[in-house]
């Protein structure tokens, strides 16, 4: 079977896959507090998404990353992931995992495990309850920390992912990064990207470029850049004092596309083939219309990934907001 290759003859190994576009948060930079969500009949069944990501695999994808909205209050997912293990068993599937708001996890976390998966990330932008309530709307720390605990306590390896916040969480820079040191939890730390219908001066405002937020850091602890990667768009660093991973995610300061081998599919089975474009696939057309035979499906794929575009085009450097996107990060799952 051929695999995947792009037009910049970039592998496509790397799967993130939205099942829902629900959330039980509403954090500012993502959502609007009055959402209007999908009626079930657009979503791709639990079977179709099991189609669709084995065929993936079969086309070379070797990382699989469940995202939302949040993953985990999409009815039944276990299941999704439980069946999802097959891949992990015969060896194609390298890594099945989940980027989530924490809030599930007391109840996720010990299945999850049984399922395969091993690390998690959770997205937690500060450490403050009542800044936490701001930042996320509907969300509640304290449920978050209780997932965090329950995820370590069935052998789950966590990382943190804090998008980083000009005037928000800058003062938290390092009581969050000594917080994970003491749970042994990685921490990414992740640039704030113009998507969604946010404003431009709001957008602008809250930007911190991670290259001062490494300056701080460098301040107070030796930093040794390493060189492994995790397959997604991080660069980390170890801070030796602590021993350590942290990472950055600069799609503004630093443009990581050119490595770029990941590709999305929202919850409705459209294919983005970049994050930052509007460019996009059906691919629940030829899902739905063959339930027989996945070769349509394949072609579909084959022809959308030969129209892959070299990268996004955010930038803020004009004192505007540029090349930003329109839709929600909960559409495509960040
Ligand atoms: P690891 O496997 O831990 O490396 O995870 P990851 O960084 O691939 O996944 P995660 O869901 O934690 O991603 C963090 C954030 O990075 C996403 O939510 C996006 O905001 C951003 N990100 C991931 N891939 C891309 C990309 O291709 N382009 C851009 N601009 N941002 C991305
Ligand atoms: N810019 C950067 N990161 C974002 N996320 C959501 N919206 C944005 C945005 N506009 C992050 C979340 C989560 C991940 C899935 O995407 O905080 O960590
Ligand atoms: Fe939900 Fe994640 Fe969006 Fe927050 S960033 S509203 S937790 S999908």
């Amino acid at each position: 079977m051929e695999k995947l290759i792009d037009p910049f003859a970039r592998p496509i190994s790397y799967l993130r896959v939205s099942v829902t576009d629900r959330c039980d948060f509403r954090c500012v930079y993502c959502m609007s507090e009055h959402m209007s969500f999908l009626p079930k009949k657009e979503l791709l069944t639990l079977e179709e998404l099991g189609r669709l990501c084995s065929t993936f695999i079969r086309l070379g994808v070797e990382k699989l990353r469940i995202t939302g909205g949040e993953p985990l209050v999409r009815r039944d997912i276990l299941k999704f992931f439980q069946s999802m293990s097959q891949h992990l068993d015969s060896g194609a599937l390298k890594e099945l995992t989940l980027t989530t708001n924490g809030s599930q996890l007391e109840k996720f976390a010990k299945p999850l495990y049984e399922a395969g998966v091993r690390r998690v990330n959770i997205s937690a932008d500060t450490l403050d309850e009542e800044k936490f309530a701001q930042i996320t709307r509907w969300g509640r720390l304290p449920q978050v920390l209780r997932g965090i605990d329950a995820a370590q306590a069935a052998g789950l390896r966590v990382k943190l992912n804090a998008v980083a916040l000009k005037g928000f969480n800058e003062d938290e820079l390092f009581s969050i990064t000594e917080w994970c040191a003491e749970r042994g939890m990685d921490l990414t730390w992740i640039e704030v990207m113009p998507m969604g219908d946010i404003g431009n001066e709001d957008r602008l405002g809250q930007y911190w470029k991670l290259d001062d937020l490494r300056s701080r850091l460098a301040e107070q602890y030796t930093l040794t850049d390493l060189a492994e990667s995790t397959g997604g768009p991080a660069r980390y660093v170890r801070l030796e004092e602590t021993g350590q991973k942290v990472g950055f995610i600069t799609p503004l300061t630093h443009n990581f596309c050119e490595s770029c081998n990941r590709v999305r599919v929202t919850c409705t089975g459209e294919l983005f083939m970049c994050l930052g474009q509007e460019d996009r696939a059906d691919l629940r057309s030829a899902l739905r219309n063959h339930p027989d035979s996945d070769a349509p499906l394949e072609a579909a794929i084959r022809s959308a990934i030969a129209r892959k575009p070299e990268g996004h085009d955010f930038d803020y450097s004009r004192q505007t907001v540029d090349g930003r996107v329109s839709r929600h990060m909960s559409h495509t799952g960040g």
